[in-house]
Protein backbone atom coordinates (compact mmCIF):
# COMPACT_ATOMS: atom_id res chain seq x y z
CA UNK A 1 0.00 0.00 0.00
CA UNK A 2 1.12 3.56 -0.51
CA UNK A 3 1.67 6.21 1.92
CA UNK A 4 -1.13 7.71 0.73
CA UNK A 5 -3.16 5.14 1.86
CA UNK A 6 -1.65 4.08 5.07
CA UNK A 7 -1.44 7.63 6.14
CA UNK A 8 -3.01 8.23 9.65
CA UNK A 9 -3.46 12.02 11.01
CA UNK A 10 -3.64 10.80 14.56
CA UNK A 11 -0.77 8.82 14.23
CA UNK A 12 2.16 11.00 15.50
CA UNK A 13 -0.24 12.76 18.13
CA UNK A 14 -1.18 9.01 19.34
CA UNK A 15 2.88 8.28 19.99
CA UNK A 16 4.03 11.33 21.55
CA UNK A 17 1.32 13.13 23.36
CA UNK A 18 1.79 11.84 26.65
CA UNK A 19 5.96 12.66 26.28
CA UNK A 20 4.93 16.10 23.83
CA UNK A 21 4.93 19.29 26.80
CA UNK A 22 8.26 17.67 28.34
CA UNK A 23 10.11 17.27 24.96
CA UNK A 24 8.81 20.32 23.50
CA UNK A 25 6.94 22.57 25.74
CA UNK A 26 10.36 24.54 26.25
CA UNK A 27 10.84 25.56 22.56
CA UNK A 28 12.42 28.78 22.84
CA UNK A 29 11.20 30.73 20.67
CA UNK A 30 7.28 30.16 21.99
CA UNK A 31 7.10 33.89 23.38
CA UNK A 32 8.28 35.53 20.15
CA UNK A 33 6.27 33.14 17.90
CA UNK A 34 2.80 33.67 20.17
CA UNK A 35 4.18 37.97 20.01
CA UNK A 36 4.41 37.46 15.94
CA UNK A 37 0.87 35.64 15.59
CA UNK A 38 -1.19 38.10 18.36
CA UNK A 39 0.19 40.75 15.97
CA UNK A 40 -0.93 38.97 12.52
CA UNK A 41 -4.41 38.31 14.32
CA UNK A 42 -4.97 42.08 15.33
CA UNK A 43 -8.69 41.49 17.40
CA UNK A 44 -8.75 37.72 15.88
CA UNK A 45 -10.26 35.08 15.96
CA UNK A 46 -7.58 32.56 15.08
CA UNK A 47 -7.70 28.88 14.01
CA UNK A 48 -4.74 26.57 14.81
CA UNK A 49 -4.42 23.93 12.49
CA UNK A 50 -2.76 20.69 14.83
CA UNK A 51 -3.16 22.73 18.00
CA UNK A 52 -1.83 19.78 19.97
CA UNK A 53 -1.34 20.26 23.91
CA UNK A 54 -1.96 24.64 22.92
CA UNK A 55 1.46 25.49 23.28
CA UNK A 56 0.33 28.23 21.01
CA UNK A 57 -3.18 28.28 21.09
CA UNK A 58 -3.02 28.56 25.03
CA UNK A 59 -0.98 31.96 25.22
CA UNK A 60 -2.80 33.70 22.40
CA UNK A 61 -6.20 32.81 24.46
CA UNK A 62 -4.80 33.92 27.71
CA UNK A 63 -4.10 37.65 25.33
CA UNK A 64 -7.31 37.62 24.70
CA UNK A 65 -8.43 36.29 21.30
CA UNK A 66 -10.80 33.68 20.69
CA UNK A 67 -8.93 30.62 19.19
CA UNK A 68 -10.25 27.38 17.77
CA UNK A 69 -8.07 24.25 16.62
CA UNK A 70 -8.14 21.82 14.20
CA UNK A 71 -6.60 18.49 15.09
CA UNK A 72 -6.43 14.75 14.59
CA UNK A 73 -5.04 13.22 17.37
CA UNK A 74 -7.59 12.73 20.09
CA UNK A 75 -4.57 12.16 22.76
CA UNK A 76 -3.01 15.15 22.22
CA UNK A 77 -6.79 17.40 22.89
CA UNK A 78 -6.83 14.92 26.07
CA UNK A 79 -3.16 17.05 26.89
CA UNK A 80 -4.90 20.19 26.24
CA UNK A 81 -7.82 19.48 27.87
CA UNK A 82 -6.00 18.67 30.70
CA UNK A 83 -4.28 22.69 31.39
CA UNK A 84 -6.03 25.88 32.73
CA UNK A 85 -8.06 26.91 29.89
CA UNK A 86 -7.49 24.26 27.62
CA UNK A 87 -11.41 22.92 27.42
CA UNK A 88 -12.64 26.43 26.66
CA UNK A 89 -10.59 26.20 23.38
CA UNK A 90 -13.03 24.32 20.78
CA UNK A 91 -11.66 22.24 18.22
CA UNK A 92 -12.57 20.58 15.75
CA UNK A 93 -11.52 16.57 15.26
CA UNK A 94 -10.06 16.40 11.92
CA UNK A 95 -7.42 16.12 9.55
CA UNK A 96 -6.09 19.48 8.94
CA UNK A 97 -6.78 19.55 5.18
CA UNK A 98 -10.97 18.30 5.70
CA UNK A 99 -13.06 20.09 7.65
CA UNK A 100 -15.31 22.74 7.30
CA UNK A 101 -16.68 25.31 10.00
CA UNK A 102 -18.94 27.59 9.95
CA UNK A 103 -16.67 30.70 10.99
CA UNK A 104 -14.31 32.83 9.19
CA UNK A 105 -10.75 34.18 10.85
CA UNK A 106 -8.45 36.94 10.95
CA UNK A 107 -5.59 34.03 10.76
CA UNK A 108 -5.32 30.69 10.42
CA UNK A 109 -1.92 29.57 11.29
CA UNK A 110 0.14 25.71 11.14
CA UNK A 111 3.04 25.57 12.81
CA UNK A 112 6.28 23.47 13.17
CA UNK A 113 6.58 22.15 9.72
CA UNK A 114 3.42 20.31 10.12
CA UNK A 115 2.48 20.79 6.37
CA UNK A 116 4.88 18.16 5.23
CA UNK A 117 3.09 15.73 6.91
CA UNK A 118 0.68 15.26 5.07
CA UNK A 119 1.43 12.64 2.47
CA UNK A 120 0.57 14.03 -1.09
CA UNK A 121 0.91 17.11 -2.55
CA UNK A 122 -2.71 16.89 -3.34
CA UNK A 123 -3.51 17.05 0.42
CA UNK A 124 -0.98 19.56 1.10
CA UNK A 125 -2.60 21.60 -1.70
CA UNK A 126 -6.42 21.03 -0.13
CA UNK A 127 -4.68 22.12 3.50
CA UNK A 128 -4.27 25.25 1.50
CA UNK A 129 -7.59 25.65 -0.26
CA UNK A 130 -9.60 24.58 3.02
CA UNK A 131 -7.73 27.45 5.26
CA UNK A 132 -8.43 30.17 2.39
CA UNK A 133 -12.24 28.66 2.51
CA UNK A 134 -11.97 29.47 6.40
CA UNK A 135 -9.90 33.36 5.98
CA UNK A 136 -11.64 36.53 6.08
CA UNK A 137 -11.15 38.54 2.95
CA UNK A 138 -8.47 40.45 5.11
CA UNK A 139 -6.88 36.93 6.68
CA UNK A 140 -4.04 35.52 7.04
CA UNK A 141 -2.57 32.06 6.34
CA UNK A 142 0.60 31.56 8.04
CA UNK A 143 3.05 28.29 7.91
CA UNK A 144 6.15 27.52 9.90
CA UNK A 145 8.20 25.18 7.96
CA UNK A 146 11.68 23.67 7.62
CA UNK A 147 14.02 24.18 5.21
CA UNK A 148 16.47 20.82 3.66
CA UNK A 149 19.43 21.48 3.97
CA UNK A 150 21.08 19.77 1.21
CA UNK A 151 24.67 20.41 2.16
CA UNK A 152 24.06 18.69 5.69
CA UNK A 153 23.21 15.29 3.71
CA UNK A 154 26.14 12.24 2.99
CA UNK A 155 24.50 9.35 1.37
CA UNK A 156 21.45 11.13 1.49
CA UNK A 157 21.56 11.03 5.85
CA UNK A 158 22.11 13.68 7.76
CA UNK A 159 22.04 14.29 11.69
CA UNK A 160 21.48 17.60 13.27
CA UNK A 161 21.05 18.63 16.92
CA UNK A 162 17.48 20.40 17.12
CA UNK A 163 17.83 22.07 20.52
CA UNK A 164 20.03 21.49 22.94
CA UNK A 165 19.91 22.66 26.87
CA UNK A 166 20.45 21.79 30.07
CA UNK A 167 20.61 18.20 30.53
CA UNK A 168 18.51 17.53 27.20
CA UNK A 169 19.81 17.05 23.72
CA UNK A 170 17.58 16.29 20.36
CA UNK A 171 19.28 15.12 17.47
CA UNK A 172 17.09 14.80 13.57
CA UNK A 173 18.60 12.37 12.05
CA UNK A 174 17.08 12.23 8.60
CA UNK A 175 17.27 10.36 5.34
CA UNK A 176 16.26 12.18 2.02
CA UNK A 177 14.60 11.30 -1.26
CA UNK A 178 15.15 13.77 -4.02
CA UNK A 179 12.80 11.81 -6.22
CA UNK A 180 10.23 11.44 -4.10
CA UNK A 181 11.04 14.16 -1.78
CA UNK A 182 10.09 12.35 1.21
CA UNK A 183 12.33 12.96 4.36
CA UNK A 184 12.08 9.95 6.41
CA UNK A 185 12.61 11.48 10.21
CA UNK A 186 13.68 10.12 13.58
CA UNK A 187 14.07 12.08 16.47
CA UNK A 188 16.58 10.99 19.04
CA UNK A 189 15.96 12.96 22.27
CA UNK A 190 18.62 12.06 25.49
CA UNK A 191 18.51 13.24 29.00
CA UNK A 192 18.97 12.19 32.58
CA UNK A 193 15.50 9.67 31.80
CA UNK A 194 17.12 8.22 28.79
CA UNK A 195 16.45 7.81 25.44
CA UNK A 196 13.47 8.65 23.20
CA UNK A 197 13.04 7.88 19.49
CA UNK A 198 10.05 9.01 17.64
CA UNK A 199 9.96 8.69 14.22
CA UNK A 200 7.51 9.20 10.94
CA UNK A 201 7.73 10.26 6.84
CA UNK A 202 7.34 14.31 5.73
CA UNK A 203 7.04 15.23 2.10
CA UNK A 204 9.08 18.31 1.66
CA UNK A 205 7.72 20.86 -0.38
CA UNK A 206 10.45 23.96 -0.86
CA UNK A 207 9.12 27.16 -0.22
CA UNK A 208 8.53 28.08 -3.58
CA UNK A 209 6.05 25.23 -4.15
CA UNK A 210 4.48 26.00 -1.20
CA UNK A 211 3.59 29.24 -2.86
CA UNK A 212 2.39 27.59 -5.95
CA UNK A 213 0.04 26.06 -3.56
CA UNK A 214 -1.11 28.73 -1.78
CA UNK A 215 -1.89 30.44 -5.83
CA UNK A 216 -4.14 27.92 -6.70
CA UNK A 217 -5.47 27.83 -3.40
CA UNK A 218 -6.04 31.91 -4.48
CA UNK A 219 -3.33 33.19 -1.66
CA UNK A 220 -0.55 34.89 -2.21
CA UNK A 221 2.69 35.61 -0.36
CA UNK A 222 2.32 38.58 1.46
CA UNK A 223 5.35 38.33 3.70
CA UNK A 224 8.19 35.57 4.98
CA UNK A 225 10.54 35.59 7.89
CA UNK A 226 13.22 33.51 8.53
CA UNK A 227 12.19 33.14 12.09
CA UNK A 228 9.36 34.34 14.30
CA UNK A 229 11.09 37.39 15.41
CA UNK A 230 10.54 38.56 11.66
CA UNK A 231 14.29 38.18 10.83
CA UNK A 232 15.06 38.58 7.28
CA UNK A 233 14.43 35.38 5.14
CA UNK A 234 18.20 34.39 3.85
CA UNK A 235 20.30 31.77 2.29
CA UNK A 236 21.28 30.03 5.71
CA UNK A 237 17.98 30.63 6.92
CA UNK A 238 17.08 26.79 8.58
CA UNK A 239 13.29 27.37 8.17
CA UNK A 240 10.62 30.14 6.83
CA UNK A 241 7.28 31.71 8.03
CA UNK A 242 5.51 32.72 5.60
CA UNK A 243 2.08 34.42 5.97
CA UNK A 244 -0.01 34.18 2.80
CA UNK A 245 -2.89 36.47 2.14
CA UNK A 246 -6.37 36.06 -0.18
CA UNK A 247 -5.27 37.39 -3.51
CA UNK A 248 -7.80 40.12 -3.45
CA UNK A 249 -6.69 42.19 -0.85
CA UNK A 250 -3.04 42.00 -2.53
CA UNK A 251 -3.06 44.40 -5.51
C1 LIG B 1 4.42 19.04 16.02
S1 LIG B 1 2.85 19.05 16.77
C2 LIG B 1 2.57 20.79 16.97
C3 LIG B 1 1.53 21.10 18.02
C4 LIG B 1 1.32 22.59 18.27
N1 LIG B 1 0.85 23.26 17.08
C5 LIG B 1 2.63 23.23 18.72
O1 LIG B 1 3.08 24.16 18.07
O2 LIG B 1 3.16 22.79 19.75
C6 LIG B 1 1.78 18.68 15.39
C7 LIG B 1 0.33 18.54 15.79
O3 LIG B 1 -0.45 18.40 14.60
C8 LIG B 1 -1.30 17.27 14.73
N2 LIG B 1 -1.48 16.76 13.37
C9 LIG B 1 -0.55 16.18 12.58
N3 LIG B 1 -1.07 15.91 11.38
C10 LIG B 1 -2.36 16.33 11.42
C11 LIG B 1 -3.42 16.34 10.46
N4 LIG B 1 -3.26 15.86 9.23
N5 LIG B 1 -4.59 16.87 10.82
C12 LIG B 1 -4.79 17.37 12.07
N6 LIG B 1 -3.82 17.38 13.02
C13 LIG B 1 -2.63 16.87 12.69
C14 LIG B 1 -0.59 16.32 15.66
O4 LIG B 1 -1.46 15.41 16.29
C15 LIG B 1 0.04 17.32 16.62
O5 LIG B 1 -0.84 17.66 17.64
Amino acid sequence: MSDAETYDPSAYGRDIAGDYDDLYGAIPDTDVAVACLAALAGEGPVLELGVGTGRLALPLAARGLEVHGVEASEEMLGELRRKPGGAEIPVHVSSFDDYALEQRFALVVLALHTIYGLPTQERQVRCFETAARHLRPSGAFVIEASLLDIGAFRAGQAVRPRFTSAGQVELQVHRYDPVSQHLDWTNVHLSDAGVRLNSGRNLYASPHELDLMARIAGLRLRERWGGWSREPFRADSTRHVSVYAPSGALT
